[in-house]
C-alpha cells in the first residue's frame, strides 16, 4: 500500500521553495549553501517522529488551534520547579491542577554556571545542562505532556552563542572560519565606530557592545554579557547551522519556540543595531522553515521594544513572521496603572492592541523572569504633563514601597549611571505589597494585596491571546532575597523573582483561608470560567468601554452574540460607575444578576458581567 504522507514534505517544500529561494538569495546569494539547507530540511523532516508528525497534520488542518481561549501558559525554571527534567514530569499534575496546559522551561541547555546569564548563555545546543537531565528525559517530558495535552515550549537563544561555545573556543584560538561565524576586530576602529550608534543592554552589569580578549588581540561583539558573543548571520554557515539546531531542537518534541533576543540579531555599522529589515528576513524564513518541517511549532518572538516595532515580527497575514508576541507594553503600562491609580494610558495602549487583526496572538502576562523595563508611551504622558525621567523615577519609588502609601517592594534592575535611567524587579506578590503586609501581620492589607492579584490576574485573563502565568503566581510567592549571597548571581536583581518553588506553600494552596488557598482558588475560577466561555476566544471582537471613572477600567467582548462587560478597579476605595446600558448581565463569578447602569466596583476588585 503506498504511503499517504510520503510526500507531504515535498508539497510543503513547494509552497514555500521560491520565497524561500528568494529570500536566501537576496541574503547570502549563495546557491550551493541554499541547497545544504534544503537537504538538511529534508533529512529533519525524516528524523522526526511518527508521533510529532501526527501533531503537525492535525494542526495543519486547524490552524486556529491556538488562538481560542483553552490556552493557559506557565513559565518555570526546571531546577526552581521540579529539581530536574524527570522532577517536573512528576509534578504534571500540579500543572494541570493549576489549569495550565502549556509550560516554558526556562533554558536549560548545557552552560556554564559561573557565566550563564539564567542560562541564555549556550554552551551546546544539544545538550542538557547535565544537572537538570539529558535530552532524552526531555524527550520523555515532551511526550508525557503532549499525552495530558499540554504544550511545551523553549527558549533558542539565537544572537549569541556562550564563549565556551565550541566555535567560540575555536574562534578565540584564531581559527578564521570560525572567526568568521562572530564580530571580530583586531583593532579599536570599527567597535569604536559601533559604540557611536549601538546602546547598550546591560548598561550597569555589562557596559559597552564589545570585550577584549587579550590572549588573542582581538575584540569580540557581545551586547548582552561578555561572555555572550554575538553570531554573526551574514555568514550563511551560521544561520544554517543554526536552523539545523531549531529543528534539532523542535524534533524532541518542542511546541512553541521563544526566539530570543531576536531583534538584535543582524548588524549594520551605523545603525542601532536592533529590527533590521534582515532580522525579518531571517524570521520570514524560519517561518517557512517551521511550515516545512514541523508545521505544528509555533515561533513565540521575543521583541522587548515600542509597540511599532513589535508588530512589524507578526509579518503580514500573506507573508507571516512569528505566531506569537509578547504583549510587552502593555504589561509596562499595566504597571504604570497599579502606581498611579489612572486607566488613561492603558485604555490608550490597549485601545491600539485591540484594533489590531485578530490573527496577531499577543502573549499577556503579568510577570516574566526579567525586569519591568519602563517603556511607555511617554509621548502621551506628556500631554498629562507627565516626563519621562521624573515618571521612572517615580515609578521606581513607588515599586520599592518609598512612594506615598505604597507597600510595594521590588529592587531596581540596572541601574544606568549616565542617564540615571533604572529598570524594576519583583514578584508579582511583592510588588502588589503582599510581602509587606504579611511580614506586619495587617490582615487588611494582606487582604487589599491578594485583591490586587486577583484582579490583575482577571484583567490579563480578559485581554485576547495567550495568558502565561509566571510559576509562583498562582500561590502569591514573594521575592528571593538569597540571591544576594550567591557570588554568580548577586549583580543582577532579576533573580530576585527567580525564587525556589516553595512546595510548602503550594500544599497551603489546599488549605481553606491561607493567603495560597486564597489566590490559588480565585485564579483557578478565573481560568476555568476563561476556558469555558467561548467569548474570551481570540475570534472575538474587544473594545474599551468608556466608564467615566480614572481609576476604572472597562473591557468589552463580542463573539457570536454573547458579550462580556469587564470592570478592574484600580484604586484602593470603591468606585461607582454608571454605563449608559440597560441590558441586564449575570456575574460569572457570582451568578448573580446585575445592572451595570450603576455599579460599585469595591476596592482593588473587578467584575466579569456576562449579558443575558
Ligand atoms: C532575553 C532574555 C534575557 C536575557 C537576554 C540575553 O532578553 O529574556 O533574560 O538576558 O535575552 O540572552
Amino acid at each position: 500500500m503506498s504511503n499517504p504522507t510520503l510526500n507531504e514534505f515535498e508539497v510543503r517544500l513547494q509552497k514555500h521553495h521560491d520565497e524561500l529561494r528568494w529570500l536566501y538569495m537576496e541574503l547570502y546569494n549563495n546557491g550551493s549553501m541554499f541547497y545544504e539547507l534544503v537537504e538538511n530540511l529534508r533529512a529533519c523532516y525524516a528524523e522526526r517522529s511518527n508521533d510529532l508528525k501526527g501533531i503537525d497534520r492535525s494542526r495543519e488542518t486547524d490552524p486556529d488551534w491556538y488562538r481560542r481561549n483553552d490556552l493557559l501558559g506557565m513559565m518555570l525554571y526546571i531546577d526552581n520547579f521540579g529539581g530536574t527534567i524527570n522532577g517536573v514530569r512528576e509534578k504534571l499534575d500540579y500543572i494541570q491542577k493549576s489549569n495550565v496546559n502549556y509550560i516554558h522551561l526556562m533554558p536549560f541547555l548545557d552552560t556554564v554556571p559561573e557565566r550563564s546569564d539564567g542560562g541564555y548563555a549556550v554552551k551546546d545546543f544539544r545538550k542538557v545542562q547535565p544537572w537538570l537531565g539529558t535530552m532524552e528525559d526531555l524527550e520523555e517530558l515532551t511526550s508525557a505532556c503532549h499525552e495530558k495535552g499540554i504544550q511545551v515550549c523553549m527558549d533558542f537563544v539565537m544572537n549569541h552563542t556562550s564563549e565556551d561555545h565550541e566555535w567560540a573556543v575555536r574562534a578565540r584560538n584564531g581559527e578564521g572560519e570560525y572567526m568568521s561565524r562572530y564580530f571580530f576586530y583586531d583593532s579599536w576602529e570599527i567597535p569604536g565606530e559601533y559604540e557611536k550608534t549601538v546602546p547598550q543592554v546591560f548598561p550597569t552589569t555589562a557596559p559597552g557592545n564589545f570585550t577584549w580578549l587579550p590572549e588573542c588581540g582581538h575584540y569580540v561583539m557581545t551586547t548582552f554579557y561578555p561572555y555572550q558573543w554575538d553570531l554573526n548571520y551574514q555568514n550563511p554557515r551560521v544561520f544554517n547551522e543554526m536552523m539545523y539546531n531549531f529543528l534539532y531542537l523542535a524534533n524532541r518534541g518542542i511546541d512553541i519556540i521563544r526566539i530570543d533576543a531576536v531583534p538584535y540579531i543582524w548588524k549594520e555599522l551605523g545603525t542601532q543595531c536592533r529590527n533590521l529589515k534582515q532580522v525579518h528576513t531571517i524570521v520570514r524564513m524560519m517561518r517557512m522553515i517551521c511550515e516545512i518541517v514541523c508545521p505544528s511549532v509555533l515561533l513565540l518572538g521575543e521583541v522587548v521594544m515600542e509597540p511599532e516595532k513589535v508588530v512589524p515580527y507578526f509579518g503580514t497575514v500573506e507573508k507571516p513572521e512569528c505566531h506569537m508576541l509578547y504583549n510587552v507594553t502593555t504589561m509596562a503600562t499595566t504597571w504604570h496603572t497599579v502606581a498611579t491609580r489612572d486607566t488613561t494610558l492603558l485604555r490608550e495602549q490597549l485601545d491600539k492592541v485591540f484594533h489590531l487583526p485578530k490573527q496577531y496572538v499577543f502573549l499577556n502576562y503579568l510577570r516574566c523572569h526579567d525586569d519591568i523595563g519602563w517603556g511607555l508611551d511617554y509621548d502621551s504622558l506628556l500631554r498629562f504633563g507627565i516626563q519621562e525621567r521624573p515618571h521612572k523615577a517615580y515609578l521606581n519609588n513607588f515599586f520599592r514601597g518609598y512612594e506615598g502609601m505604597s507597600i510595594s517592594q521590588g529592587e531596581l534592575y540596572n541601574e544606568d549611571p549616565v542617564t540615571g535611567d533604572a529598570r524594576l524587579c519583583g514578584t508579582t506578590a511583592s510588588l502588589c505589597g503582599l510581602e509587606t503586609a504579611l511580614i506586619a501581620e495587617d490582615a487588611e492589607a494582606i487582604t487589599s494585596s491578594i485583591n490586587t492579584i486577583v484582579m490583575l490576574h482577571a484583567y490579563m485573563l480578559t485581554q485576547s491571546g495567550i495568558p502565561v502565568l509566571y510559576s509562583g503566581d498562582e500561590i502569591g510567592q514573594l521575592n528571593d532575597e538569597t540571591y544576594h549571597n550567591d557570588e554568580n548571581k548577586a549583580e543582577d536583581s532579576r533573580y530576585l523573582h527567580r525564587g525556589k518553588m516553595d512546595w510548602i506553600a503550594a500544599a497551603r494552596a489546599d488549605e481553606e483561608g491561607t493567603t495560597e488557598n486564597r489566590i490559588f482558588t480565585a485564579l483557578s475560577r478565573l481560568e476555568i470560567l476563561r476556558r469555558n466561555e467561548n467569548v474570551f476566544s481570540c475570534a472575538a471582537d474587544v473594545w474599551i468601554i468608556e466608564t467615566g471613572d480614572r481609576a476604572v477600567l472597562g473591557i468589552g467582548r463580542y463573539l457570536k452574540g454573547e458579550t462580556l462587560v469587564g470592570l478592574f478597579n484600580f484604586s484602593e476605595v470603591d468606585r461607582r460607575v454608571c454605563l449608559n446600558d440597560t441590558a441586564h448581565y449575570m456575574d460569572l463569578i457570582t451568578g448573580e444578576k446585575r445592572s451595570i447602569r450603576s455599579i460599585t466596583i469595591p476596592a482593588q476588585g473587578f467584575f466579569w458581567l456576562k449579558k443575558v
